[in-house]
């Protein structure tokens, strides 16, 4: 029997810091958050980790924090993968249906997925997860569950996420050296879409950008089930260096100034309104109007909106996004955000919180956490499993195959 534990702990190893969560699952599916973690760190750019011993000390950190809180100590965590390196395409394969009577049997469906993910893939990428979209029967698509349904061709549509192999290894390598084994890697954007989106906007069409340090993803949702995914490499520290660059003053300067007085769009603050920013190299103050301060991130804000809904309307028609775009990770705290997305992409926008934990929710609700909560309701009910197999990667990765296809309900379960 393997060795279980009750609780669910969560990495967000992210570009600006390391999150930690630690859960209690309770009756009905209930994730009471009991520990959190935060470690800043420079051990990974834009997505991808440059520093092993500096991601395994800010992993030791935060973890260490949540522990702390929790009273618990971790043994194994859901981790998150992202990075522009990830890359994620839609494959569909048709199989001829088995019996006599047409009726379509688990094997049918099984068969089918088999065909559909079994696509080419580079030989240094491995297939990180397969998302059921939905299936076709004799020509009839948006059929969510075709088992018993009569027919003679059964198509299966999904969607295929895959990574490098060297950057599911030294995410392992890193999470494993702070001591803590993974049970389950999940593409973030898919997270933060768990946490923050309704299954509302999922059906209605709805694009989730989580705007982090040195990333944007984005998860585009049609008709339920998953589109696209793709990562940008334009995050929140771009708008920070803009900010060092134009105003000349220290990044740390840049970052507290744009937290503190920063704004989307110039016309929240008032532009008579100056601040004084210290010059870089210690040499004083140089007084600075807010305005110009929110003229500078808005156009690295309108960059992004533009560039993000671009890449989401690539394979999707605007028109079947009826519910917009929802806007997370710490990126979008900065003041008047979604009013500049819906002037530059005249479309509904809101800033999306993580939803659907209880516990101390109170202190895991900005944004920054919507990946975090993601992953915990992602690994909510999966089986532990033994901490010997999973300190292995060879152990990891047979596992990732063998939960490919059900890591995520087919569309009608979203
Ligand atoms: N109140 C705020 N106002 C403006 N920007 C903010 C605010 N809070 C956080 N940020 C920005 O959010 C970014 C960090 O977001 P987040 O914590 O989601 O990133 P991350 O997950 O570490 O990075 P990534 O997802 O790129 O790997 C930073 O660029 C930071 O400046
Ligand atoms: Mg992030």
């Amino acid at each position: 029997m393997p060795k279980t534990t009750p609780y669910l702990v969560s990495l967000d190893i992210g570009t600006s810091k390391v999150c930690a969560l630690i859960a209690e699952t309770g009756s009905e599916g209930r994730v009471d958050v009991v520990g959190k973690g935060t470690a800043s760190h420079k051990g990974t750019r834009k997505g991808a980790i440059i520093d092993v011993p500096a991601t395994v000390e800010a992993i030791k950190r935060a973890t260490e924090e949540a522990e702390i809180m929790a009273g618990v100590q971790i043994e194994q965590a859901v981790v998150g993968v992202s990075g522009p390196i990830v890359r994620s395409f839609n494959s569909r394969q048709v199989v001829a249906v088995a019996a006599r009577s047409r009726e379509i049997s688990r094997e049918d469906i099984g068969r089918a997925l088999d065909a559909a993910r079994s696509c080419p893939i580079p030989s240094d990428y491995e297939i990180l997860a397969v998302l059921q979209r939905q299936f076709v029967v004799d020509g009839q698509d948006g059929v969510a569950d075709p088992l018993g349904m009569v027919g003679s061709r059964l198509e299966a549509d999904v969607h295929v996420v895959t990574v490098p192999v060297a950057t599911t290894q030294n995410l392992l390598k890193c999470v494993n050296g702070a001591g803590v084994s993974v049970t389950e890697m999940i593409l973030e954007p898919l997270a933060a879409s768990e946490a923050v989106l309704t299954l509302d906007e999922k059906d209605h069409g709805v694009v989730l950008a989580d705007i982090g340090g040195g990333t944007t993803e984005i998860a585009v949702w049609r008709q339920g089930a998953l589109a696209h995914t793709a990562v940008i490499p334009i995050g929140g520290d771009l708008f920070t260096s803009d900010l060092a660059v134009l105003l000349k003053t220290p990044v740390p300067d840049a970052e507290r100034l744009k937290r503190k007085f920063g704004a989307a769009i110039p016309g929240l603050v008032r532009g008579d309104e100056t601040i004084d920013v210290p010059r870089t190299g210690g040499q004083g103050f140089h007084p600075v109007s807010r305005a110009y301060m929110a003229e500078i991130l808005e156009a690295r804000a309108r960059e992004l909106f533009e560039v993000l809904w671009r890449e989401a309307t690539t394979d999707v028609p605007a028109r079947e996004l009826r519910a917009g775009l929802v806007l997370t990770g710490g990126g979008s705290s900065l003041d008047g955000m979604a009013d500049e997305a819906e002037q530059v992409l005249g479309i509904p926008v809101r800033i999306g919180s993580p939803r659907g934990l209880s516990g101390l929710t109170d202190i895991v609700n900005g944004p920054e956490w919507a990946c975090a909560a993601g992953l915990l309701l992602v690994g909510r009910g999966r089986a532990a499993v033994p901490k010997s197999k999973l300190k292995d990667s060879g152990g990891l990765f047979s596992k990732l195959k063998n939960s490919l296809g059900r890591m995520f309900p087919p569309a009608s379960g979203n």
